[in-house]
């Protein structure tokens, strides 16, 4: 079974560079579509592109690591982004992010077991004067409390 689920995501990249090309400059658009095909780009995948590319596999983790679209592990279907930078921070921030992993039971960096949230910290999402600010999907919340973050996240759940 792990063989053929091997062979798949092989053979899945394997057109996608040849749809993209097998240098450099295809690496992203090649990532692009393992991220949205798998919800992540596994280990496996990594080094497969890295092989078909002829590039190090550090080389497209780095490129991972650099874009928050893309991810190594999947992610829930809900992605909730707290935003940590100064301000929000001098707002209130810390109140709502300990309120916000008491409800979903999980720290920032982790999902979820049923996959529904993930929760992260985001850099400055413009809302500086109307913090703490939060991103939910593609949807911002500003002025937070504890309490209004948690009635927010029980919407989504
Ligand atoms: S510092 Fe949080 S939105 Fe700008």
């Amino acid at each position: 079974m792990l063989v053929l689920e091997k062979n798949a995501l092989t053979a899945e990249i394997e057109i996608l560079v040849e749809k993209y090309g097998n240098d450099r400059s295809a690496l992203l658009s090649i990532l692009q579509e393992i991220q949205k095909n798998h919800n992540h780009v596994s280990d496996f995948a990594q080094q497969e592109i890295a092989r078909l590319l002829d590039i190090h596999p550090v080389e497209v983790f780095s490129v991972i690591s650099f874009y928050a679209f893309l991810n190594t592990k999947p992610k829930g279907r809900n992605i909730v982004r707290l935003c940590q930078t100064i301000t929000c921070d001098l707002m209130g921030k810390e109140a709502v992010a300990k309120a916000i992993e008491r409800e979903l039971g999980i720290e920032f960096g982790d999902t979820t077991k049923d996959k529904k949230c993930t929760l992260e910290y985001a850099n400055c999402l413009g809302m500086c004067d109307q913090g703490p600010a939060m991103i939910v999907n593609d949807k911002v919340y500003s002025h937070l409390t504890p309490e209004k973050a948690v009635e927010i996240l029980n919407e989504i759940k």
